[in-house]
């Protein structure tokens, strides 16, 4: 067991001396036999251990009665999406740096430190507004989904997109560098989380969440979040479920199937839809889509050369710097010889592309 965990055996008699995962049996040389539910624990408890909890908190979170083991599952990827991306954040901050050195120029002490611990839209978030913006074929969707809701919750509202002009609209943000860029006059905005929202059970009259719900460690627990403030639901999302889309998206087939591993483990559609009881639409994309997310520029290739459009999108960092580079610099070449013309004719005649954006209404 300690060799397959890669622990040493003296931290797994400390685990079970302490009562954090006690084998279920002993063998009658009196080895310790582990079982599989006590396997289970294990690695739940190591891969708290590795984000870094103590055993006292973790003994807590693998004991709580109130979750079960895929709700706890769903909450250690959660954190180690968390971890990974910060990760990548790093890892593209420490890329800028080293650039600026070869140029002669320094860094500035401030900016050193602001990479370190930073939440991914803490330090993307700056670059949002240059791209995302409402898009209004796809507002008309959302705002009619809303049916005659007066009052409205945004969660995970960014700078403010996509919010109803003509509803009492409360929005619910936890990064401070999206809050302060919110235009002057937007709705309230209240820092907190969609896994834990301070709001009384039936508080709003629709509850709406855009481009978000990827961004979310447990994506399940806020979409129940959403359920109970809100007496409608409506969230604009991606089917992961269906991996024909990575096919489709010339962006991910072509150039970056790592886009795949971000998905690896996200919840499928239907769980999404079944956690606010609801159902899911498609949202065609139109090829002049004005809000420049993943997908917006899929009959405008250039765009994804252009530093802006893939800086305010959290895809390209989250892939990390080689495996973007190689993807602009295939897309590149590919565009300058006629390749990429060549293998997507079809796309010219086409108005709105179905790439798996998904309108789910409950
Ligand atoms: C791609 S932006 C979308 C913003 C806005 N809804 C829009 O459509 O432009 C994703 C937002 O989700 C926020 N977010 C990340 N984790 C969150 C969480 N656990 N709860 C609520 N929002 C979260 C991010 O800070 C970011 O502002």
């Amino acid at each position: 067991m300690a060799e397959l965990a890669a622990v040493s055996v003296r931290t797994l008699h400390h685990y079970d001396e302490i009562g954090l995962v006690q084998p279920s049996a002993r063998t009658g040389a009196g080895y310790r036999a582990y079982s599989a539910g006590d396997v289970e624990r294990l690695r739940e408890v190591l891969a708290f251990r590795r984000l870094g909890f103590g055993l006292r908190e973790i003994a807590d979170l693998v004991d709580d009665p109130a979750t079960d083991a895929v709700a706890r599952l769903y909450r250690l990827r959660g954190l180690l999406v968390e971890q990974r991306d910060r990760t990548a954040v790093m890892v593209a901050a420490i890329d800028k740096e080293l650039g600026e050195r070869a140029m002669g120029i320094r860094t500035t002490p401030e900016d050193q430190l602001k990479a370190f611990g930073a939440q991914l839209y803490e330090a993307i978030g700056s670059a949002y507004p240059a791209t995302r913006r409402t898009e209004p074929r796809i507002a008309a969707r959302i705002w009619e989904a809303l049916g005659d809701a007066r009052t409205v919750l945004n969660v995970g509202a960014g700078t403010g997109s996509y919010e109803p002009p003509d509803r009492e609209v409360t929005a619910v943000e936890p990064s401070a560098v999206m809050r302060a860029q919110r235009p002057a006059g937007a709705a309230p905005c209240v820092a907190a989380s969609a896994e834990r929202l301070p709001f009384a059970d039936q508080s709003f009259d629709a509850a709406m969440a855009v481009s978000t719900v990827h961004h979310w460690p447990d994506p399940i627990a806020g979409l129940r979040e959403l359920r109970r403030v809100a007496r409608r639901v409506v969230v604009f999302t991606y089917d992961a479920s269906t991996t024909g889309w990575l096919q489709r998206f010339w962006l991910t087939r072509d150039y970056l199937p790592e886009f795949a591993d971000l998905l690896a483990g996200w919840p499928s559609l239907a769980d999404m839809t079944r956690a606010i009881g609801g159902r899911a639409e498609p949202v065609l994309i139109p090829w002049d889509c004005a809000d420049g997310f993943f997908e917006a520029h899929w009959r405008r290739p250039e765009a994804y050369l252009d530093e802006h459009v893939r800086r305010a999108v959290s895809v390209w960092t989250r892939v990390g710097p080689e495996a973007e580079q190689r993807a602009v610099n295939m897309l590149r070449a590919d565009l300058a010889s006629g390749r990429w013309a060549e293998r997507n004719r079809d796309l010219v005649a086409l108005d709105a592309a179905e790439l798996g954006l998904r309108l789910i209404v409950a």
